[in-house]
This record gives structure tokens, sequence and C-alpha cells, in this order.
């Protein structure tokens, strides 16, 4: 998939933000190593602590789908009613994102527009991680 279809995506997750207390939108768009790709929008709550990032929306419900192969993702973030900016993922996301794929090979693209983007590896932006070799038996 094209990096400009998967930022397409992450703009209509965008739709769906819930983001009343921070006014800050943020939608993503992954993409599992099947093809398929699932969209998340942050979801925001009234216990601020309760709420949730765009990126683990997209991938708790990958996982639900039995979907643990992930490619890549695309992020766009930015205050409602402004252009998006390139918006990193947070360390939690990161970390969930890092459960499921080679950090060396997937993608995180940080999108303002379908045009203008930037585009790293995982372990460029969580290097020396702690992942699932670690724990498994
Ligand atoms: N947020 C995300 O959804 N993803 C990010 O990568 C950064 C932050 C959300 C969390 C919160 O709803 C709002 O943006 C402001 O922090």
């Amino acid at each position: 998939m094209q990096d400009q279809e998967l930022i397409r995506l992450a703009f209509h997750g965008r739709k769906e933000a819930y983001a009343p207390y921070s006014h800050f939108l943020v939608g993503a768009a992954l993409l599992c190593e099947d093809g398929s790709v699932y969209l998340g929008c942050n979801i925001e709550n009234a216990s601020y602590p309760a709420g949730n990032c765009a990126e683990r929306t997209a991938a708790f419900k990958a996982v639900s789908d039995g979907k643990r192969d992930w490619k890549g993702i695309a992020i766009v973030g930015g205050r409602d009613g402004e252009d998006c900016v390139y918006c990193p993922p947070c360390g939690i996301c990161r970390q969930v994102l890092r459960e499921f794929c080679d950090p060396s090979q997937f993608f995180v693209i940080m999108a303002r527009s379908e045009q203008d983007y930037e585009k790293m590896t995982l372990e460029e932006l969580l290097p020396h991680s702690f992942g699932p070799d670690y724990v498994r038996g």
C-alpha cells in the first residue's frame, strides 16, 4: 500500500476523534502484514487518564480481530480547526506497537497531509526496546 493511501485512511479515522478536553484530534491507520488496515482515533474521557490514543485504539482493534503482524502506521494529529502537525506516537503507544512487529522494519508515518510527512522506523523512535523475547519462555 502506498504511503499516501494509508495517510488518507488515517485522516478518515481522525473524523471520529473524541477530544473535547484537549481539542487535539488524532487519527491512525495501522497496516497489517496481510494488507488489512485498522483505523483508530483518540478517545478522551471526563476522567482524563482513562482516555486512549488513536494508535492504541487501532492496535487493540487489530489484536481483537486476530491481527498480530504489523507493517506500519500512519498518524495524523493537530488541534481542531488547525493544520495537522507531525504527530509522533507517545511512549506508551510506541511500546504497544512494539509487541507485534519487527521494530527495524515497522514504519511510522507522521503526516500533515498526504504529500507532507515524515517516515521513520519504530526502532528509531524506540531504540533498545523491551520486547516479547525478553519474557517468553
Ligand atoms: N494523542 C494521540 O491520540 N496520539 C498521539 O500520538 C499523541 C497524543 C492524543 C491523546 C489525547 O487525547 C490528545 O492527543 C492530547 O494529548
